[in-house]
């Protein structure tokens, strides 16, 4: 008898949607087809579409921001937020400060997770001292043990690489096999555009978008390109805004290089003009790079549609609209002191579900790619996680494609205390939601505890093995180091 039966749903399984029974024993899918028998606990999906819980592969929870703000989120809240919107997995954060030893960093963030995540997890680093110690020492033994992936900023002063830096972090990434995710922003554009608002005056949240123009954004995201490609080593440029930063990453992959891109809901669902409020109230639309315009929104439309962008996120990194988050100054703080990042984590499926899937834009099966399949793939947890297979982990989310609702922050499961998308309308949200065959979330109500979120070590991601193999069959000559 399996534990688990789910009968009579639309399953998007990797041979598309199709109806079918789903049988689950040990946390595992152990059966596919129509008629299986009842298990222990038997759920009628009826009307139901069953989707692999999503995968969210960019989130900064329990993480201090590069000015020194904690997320409003811990490792419970935002966990159990997750869930509630669809998604089992999430990839957050352990970030290194300047001057921190990185196995340090790790244990850290590993003990708040272990303690308190409700789904499952893996981690990605941010480094940002990229000593000869941490890469040639701790670096391999981190990746060795599970985390394949890391961040690297080119703007923020407190974790912002130089190119000389950028260099000597993507070859280690070569070299070892992981993935470098880039934040790309030129830094100086930005420091130097809001230095002259500043000295005129010009203090008010919409100056945010301003100063981070779309310029500084295509600029280093060129940059960054430029930089892998020198070495041959992929990278992910993470939370793509712009039109031209969607150009530069296509015009990148026409030419065989190995660029991959995510954006998120706050590219899709906001534009500047959110951010142009009376008083401070802008700052709760603030992240960086901002949201941008129609012609970008439609960009990323675009190239999440079109393959240009493999990877949908919400970049959650949520900070309360008061003096301990976005205001550290209150209404006179300015848009140089906003704690930068919005909060995304269980609206990031509903509203591309929503806005793709039942707008007919988007395929179910597309749908599922840049929410669940595509993170796994991406970042060496595939097939365990992302995909609803014999054999994968029973994490499923069951969707009412047809409920509708009004966001209103206080129906939300975070920590934030608002939601940029407050009053929006959303049709088809998810209804119940398994994480290795166990109930997380049902009726609007959580059966999950604190620490039964697995610690999910990630091997070697995806596009780097294929990058590999590309050599190897000399479809990319190496022009300078052997990786
Ligand atoms: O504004 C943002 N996105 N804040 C979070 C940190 C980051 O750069 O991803
Ligand atoms: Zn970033
Ligand atoms: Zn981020």
């Amino acid at each position: 008898m399996f534990d688990l039966t789910i009968r009579n749903g639309k399953v998007c399984t990797e041979e598309g949607v199709v109806q079918t029974d789903i049988g689950v024993t040990d946390g595992v899918i152990v059966a596919l087809g129509t008629g299986l028998p009842a298990g222990h606990k038997d759920v009628d999906a009826s009307g139901l579409i069953v989707l692999p819980g999503g995968i969210d592969s960019h989130c900064h929870i329990e993480q201090l921001s590069g000015m020194g703000v904690m997320t409003a989120d811990d490792f419970q809240t935002a966990t159990r937020s997750a869930a509630f919107g669809g998604t089992t997995t999430v990839i957050p954060f352990a970030a290194q400060r300047r001057g921190e030893n990185l196995l340090q960093v790790v244990e850290d963030y590993s003990r708040l997770a272990r303690e308190k995540a409700v789904i499952d997890y893996g981690f990605h680093l941010i480094l940002s001292d990229p000593t000869e110690q941490t890469l040639a020492e701790h670096l391999p033994r981190v990746i060795k043990d599970g985390i394949t992936s890391f961040k690297v900023y080119m703007t923020y002063e407190s974790w912002k690489l130089d190119d000389f830096q950028l260099l000597d972090v993507l070859h280690a990434a070569g070299r070892h096999g992981a993935m470098v995710m880039v934040h790309c922003e030129n830094n100086d554009i930005i420091r130097w555009v809001t230095r002259r608002l500043l000295n005129d005056g010009y203090t008010h949240p919409k100056y945010h978008a301003v100063a981070h123009d779309p310029l500084a954004e295509s600029e280093a995201t060129y940059r960054a390109v430029a930089l892998s490609r020198l070495l041959s080593v992929p990278i992910l440029v993470v939370h793509v805004a712009g039109l031209e930063a969607v150009r530069v990453i296509h015009a990148a992959q026409t030419m065989g290089a190995h660029i991959y891109g995510e954006s998120c809901p706050q590219y899709l669902f906001l534009t500047a003009d959110d951010i142009d409020q009376p008083g401070v109230e802008g700052a709760k639309f603030c992240c960086s790079p901002p949201p941008r315009d129609s012609a970008s929104q439609q960009a990323v439309w675009d190239g999440l549609l079109g393959d240009t962008l493999q990877v949908f996120s919400s970049d959650h990194a949520p900070y309360r609209f008061d003096e301990t988050g976005k205001l550290p100054h209150g209404e006179a703080t300015t848009f140089k002191q906003m704690a930068n990042g919005l909060p995304g984590i269980e609206l990031r499926m509903p509203l591309l579900f929503s806005e793709g899937v039942n707008t007919g834009r988007m395929s179910i099966e597309k749908f599922v790619a840049l929410t669940a399949t595509n993170h796994a793939v991406m970042y060496g947890l595939y097939p365990r996680k992302g995909v609803i297979r014999i054999g994968s982990d029973a994490d499923l989310a069951l969707w009412d494609p047809a409920l509708k609702k009004t966001v209103r922050w206080e129906m939300l499961h975070d920590a934030v205390g608002y939601t940029p998308y407050e009053g929006r309308e959303v049709t088809g949200w998810p209804i119940a939601v398994f994480s290795r065959g166990r109930l997380v979330v049902e009726g609007g109500v959580l059966h999950a505890q604190p620490g039964d979120g697995q610690f999910l070590p990630c091997g070697e991601p995806a596009p780097i093995a294929r990058n590999k193999k590309e050599i190897q069959q000399g479809v990319i000559v190496k022009k300078i180091f052997a990786v």
